[in-house]
């Protein structure tokens, strides 16, 4: 997390957003999911909003980011460790933000169990963990029944937004997401986030490692249950092989794309 020293950036790139006096901070995490979902939404946040959710977030950077800068969106950030969720919580918290809740959880049972259908505008997922192991690659998040609650979840056009440096995981998020969405790869970085929007996303780019960019766009209208059935069941399990990469420039200063 946070380099010694240097508490507020993720190598030497500042987290967005300042903190602010203790009597304007928020309460962001959310300690305890209820047994059985799916969650009213609009009673954690006390509103109706339109929301985004961040799955396996780390120190939820981009959730932090996006929560300033687009304060009429709801924003949920989870990962399983929680020594991220720490840091993003206290980051949160003390920038005020009462549009954020941050949680430590499984993002498939979230996605399948917690997030209501049809509500979500968008779904972001910011290098998922490449599992080198081929022994682990069924935990890998992206696969077919997660796709396939990303999509119930998802309003009508809502966007699932995916990134990776792993060349082997994308040329199987683009065959797979393709099959239940319209699926658009973005070469360049964000235009919102020119820098960047994640921790990880920084040390690729130190490191000199492509980052592949994409969203799948949720049609408007639902398919029938048989021809969804048929398109899930046509997507293939991630079981492809990878190979944890180095990078090619350790210490250079300016992140590349
Ligand atoms: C490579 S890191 C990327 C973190 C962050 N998205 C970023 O880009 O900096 C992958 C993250 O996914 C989390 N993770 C792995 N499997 C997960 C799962 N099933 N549910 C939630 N988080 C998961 C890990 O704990 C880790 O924080």
């Amino acid at each position: 997390m946070p380099e010694s020293g240097d508490r507020d950036c993720d190598y030497g790139i500042p987290i967005p957003g300042d903190e602010l006096p203790p009597d304007r901070w928020a309460i962001t995490a959310l300690k305890q999911l209820p047994e059985l979902g799916p969650l009213d939404i609009e009673t954690i946040f006390g509103r109706k909003a339109p929301l985004a959710v961040e799955l396996g977030c780390g120190n939820a950077r981009w959730t932090i980011s996006s929560a300033l800068s687009r304060p009429g969106f709801d924003h949920l950030a989870l990962d399983v460790l929680p020594v991220g969720i720490r840091y993003a919580t206290r980051r949160a918290n003390r920038r005020g933000l009462a549009n954020v809740r941050i949680a430590v959880k499984d993002a498939q049972t979230f996605v399948r169990d917690y997030l209501p259908a049809g509500r979500t505008r968008e779904i972001h997922v910011y290098h998922p963990q490449p599992y080198h192991n081929p022994r682990e690659a069924r935990l890998r998040l992206i696969q077919p029944t997660f796709l396939a609650d990303v999509h119930r979840a998802l309003e009508p056009d809502g966007l699932f937004v995916v990134q990776t440096d792993s060349p082997e995981y994308w040329q199987y998020i683009r065959q797979a997401v393709s099959v239940l969405f319209t699926f658009s790869e973005h070469p360049d970085p964000w235009p919102d986030a020119p820098h960047v929007r994640t921790r990880r996303e920084i040390y690729a780019r130190l490191r000199g490692l492509r980052v592949f960019r994409g969203i799948g766009e949720r049609s408007a209208d639902s398919p029938d249950p048989e021809r969804l059935a048929a398109w899930i069941e046509s997507i293939p399990e991630p079981t492809f092989q990878t190979k944890p990469r180095r990078g090619t420039s350790r210490h250079r200063r300016t992140p590349g794309r």
